[in-house]
């Protein structure tokens, strides 16, 4: 089966953003001039998925506003002859159809990955969290693609993370797969949300690119709510891993945490110093500061 469709789970609260997002989305908030979830749609939409799902909550409208059409914007940008913004803002509209479903209360990640059940139906589908921005020649969730393709089983996308700092993540449990991708996949054998860094089976983390079976939807619908009420995308995983075979792949590319305030801050120096207009004059700024 092809991958076709990309689900962005985005009805979180962005607590770790506050008061930015008090009344605003985290997915909402521009990396240079862009909103960072557009950057994901974009990366789905590079790696050959045609139909977008976006799981949205209570005070998120912004994001549907983006994907639409602005008439006023368009029209006030053709009177003035505003050429090349009017292509800009015309691009995302244009983009693609986006479809959306509310998820009525913010309980986890995996709620709201079943909340895409109905919408997605019985073929795989890629979930992307979009705060995980990744920058790469290939786009990650392409690299993915070509993994799922060859296998036609899940596939998350995998990192290293040294020392402490894998407490915050899904940690897996691995044996190393055949040789076909250059030894960056593997077979997963566990997976455990969040561990002491003392209990956690490998130095492998989970980001936020997945590739799942529609099977996910049943083990989700069958998993328990864990710590905070909250239903956890892993543990259906975990589930899922009973009945089917599971890959983790690790991506080529460097990925920035933008849900949190340094991840931000560091993708947003990194991306304006690779833009043409603005790198150069911004490097000079850098340059000039006396750090
Ligand atoms: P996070 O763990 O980043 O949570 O969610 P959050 O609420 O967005 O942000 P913080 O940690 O409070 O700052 C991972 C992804 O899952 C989505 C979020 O929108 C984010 O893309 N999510 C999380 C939901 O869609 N619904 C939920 O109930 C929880």
């Amino acid at each position: 089966m092809k991958l076709r469709k990309a689900v962005f789970p985005a009805a979180g609260l962005g607590t770790r953003f506050l008061p930015a997002t008090k009344a605003q989305p985290k997915e909402m908030l521009p990396l240079v001039d862009k909103p960072i979830i557009q950057y994901g749609v974009e990366e789905a939409l590079a790696s050959g998925c045609d139909q977008i799902l976006i799981i949205t909550g209570r005070g998120k409208q912004a994001i549907e506003d983006h994907f639409d059409v602005s008439y006023e914007l368009e029209r006030m940008l053709e009177d003035r002859k505003k050429i090349d913004l009017l292509k800009i803002v015309r691009s995302i509209s244009d983009m693609i159809h986006v479809a959306y479903v509310r998820q009525k209360e913010a309980l986890g990640l995996g709620h709201a990955v079943l909340m895409a059940r109905e919408l997605v139906g019985n073929e795989p589908f890629a979930v992307l969290l979009a705060d995980d921005v990744i920058d790469a020649k290939v786009p990650c969730l392409k690299q993915m693609v070509e993994v799922f393709d060859q296998t036609q089983c899940s596939v998350l996308a995998t990192q290293v993370i040294e020392g402490k700092m894998i407490s915050s993540y899904g940690v897996l449990d691995v044996k190393p797969a055949d040789g076909r991708f250059g030894g960056r996949l593997y077979e997963i054998k566990n997976m455990v949300e969040k561990p002491k860094p003392e209990d956690a089976p490998s130095n492998l983390a989970i980001i936020g690119r997945y590739i799942l079976t529609p099977a996910i939807f049943d083990c989700l619908a069958n998993t328990q709510a864990g710590a905070g009420g909250e239903l956890q995308l892993t543990d259906g995983m975990r589930l899922l891993l009973q009945k089917e075979k599971m890959y983790a792949y690790v991506y080529e590319g460097r990925r920035h945490d933008t849900g949190d305030k340094l991840g931000f801050l560091k993708a947003t120096v990194e991306f304006a110093l690779k833009r043409e207009d603005l790198g150069q004059p911004f490097r000079e700024y850098l340059k000039g500061l006396k750090l």
